[in-house]
């Protein structure tokens, strides 16, 4: 099966296997099938965030788990979303119900069980502060478990599941500790801009700015294929970011807790010349420095290969290494 339809970036790749389980029946099925096989298999949600570098010789599994159950603590909803839910419609339904927290999250491409993975973050609300807990398969002991927040372990853009946890856990549901008290959070600084009134805002109106900033800025993948940031921030020193800093002022950055700095990777790809810079079928798309877009379906090779240069050059002109967000198999 051509897994081009599968990945927000378009990059063909056949997969000897594609399994798609919508139960954890079915899930068990596909696992058991990948051992007669001797394969370990690569599991993906919305394919939002994975780069194909070429055909697959094993088993893809497809998690498609539906389902969305809420259950009322006080004020607080625990809402219990199956893996495979899209991570967009999920935040339209909390805030229908009246249940809130996920407003500054709308819009992300990808599915509910990939969330965790990244810590999915955008305009001043990451994940981990409304998740509860992800239940999953652990592929070692074959057992159905759960892992509290903590034990996920997530930071920015980073949790358990990118390693002590990397292609052993399989994640069925996640439970997301939601409120029936709107609290809007409107500290992200290119959100307040766009309010008239940040201080008496409704998390409708919050939803609807993020909404709105998103797709000025952002490409649409069904049109300009991409897998949302190519690059992570650059996390660096205190030392590194003052010598950094007093050479090129306007370096756009955010104090970190402990004393670290993160730099946003999409000013240093800007100001290298990269922004709207279009090489054959790939680019950077022109609003947004960090989007690579995939503009003629080229293979994940192409596109890789095209980050590199951007990568030599950032490492060149400020000595800052840019890691790449998405998963590269
Ligand atoms: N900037 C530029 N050139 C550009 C774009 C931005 O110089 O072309 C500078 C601006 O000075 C701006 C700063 O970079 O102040 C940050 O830009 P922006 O607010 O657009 O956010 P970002 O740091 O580039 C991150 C997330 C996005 C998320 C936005 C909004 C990562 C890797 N990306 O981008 O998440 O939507 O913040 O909160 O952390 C994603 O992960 O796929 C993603 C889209």
């Amino acid at each position: 099966i051509d897994l081009r339809s599968f990945n927000t970036l378009a990059v063909p790749a056949n997969a000897a296997y594609f399994i798609e389980v919508a139960s954890l029946a079915e899930l068990q099925q596909a696992l058991e099938f990948c051992r007669e096989k001797r394969q370990s298999p690569i599991v993906i949600g919305g394919g939002s965030n994975v780069v194909f570098t070429g055909d697959i010789d094993g088993v893809v599994i497809r998690i498609a788990m539906r389902g969305i159950e809420c259950t009322m603590r006080g004020d607080d909803c625990l809402v219990t979303a199956a893996a495979g839910e899209n991570w967009h419609e999920l935040v339209c339904y909390c805030l229908a119900k009246g249940w809130y927290g996920l407003e500054n999250l709308i819009a992300i491409p990808g599915s509910a069980g990939a969330a965790p993975i990244q810590n999915i973050g955008a305009y001043g609300v990451e994940l981990s502060r409304v998740l509860e807990s992800v239940a999953g398969w652990d592929c070692e002991t074959s057992t159905l478990r759960s892992l509290s927040l903590d034990q996920c372990k997530l930071s920015y853009r980073d949790s358990i599941f990118k390693h002590a946890l990397k292609d052993k856990f399989i994640i069925t549901s996640v439970t997301l500790r939601l409120s029936s008290k709107a609290k809007p959070d409107v500290s992200y600084p290119a959100l307040r801009a766009e309010l008239a009134d940040p201080d008496s805002v409704t998390s409708e109106q919050v939803a609807e700015t993020v909404a709105k900033i998103r797709s000025s800025k952002l490409p649409d993948y069904r049109r300009e294929p991409n897998a949302g940031s190519f690059f992570k921030n650059p996390l660096i020193e205190a030392e590194q970011a003052r010598a950094l800093l007093e050479q090129f002022p306007t370096l756009a950055h955010w104090a970190m807790p402990n004393a670290q700095v993160k730099l946003a990777a999409a000013w240093l790809v800007d100001q290298s010349g990269w922004k709207g810079r279009r090489e054959g079928g790939v680019g950077v798309h022109p609003k947004q420095a960090i989007v690579l877009v995939n503009y003629e379906g080229l293979s994940g090779t192409a596109v890789i290969e095209f980050a590199a240069q951007i990568q030599a050059d950032v490492m060149a002109k400020y000595g800052v290494n840019l890691e790449i967000e998405p998963r590269v198999y």
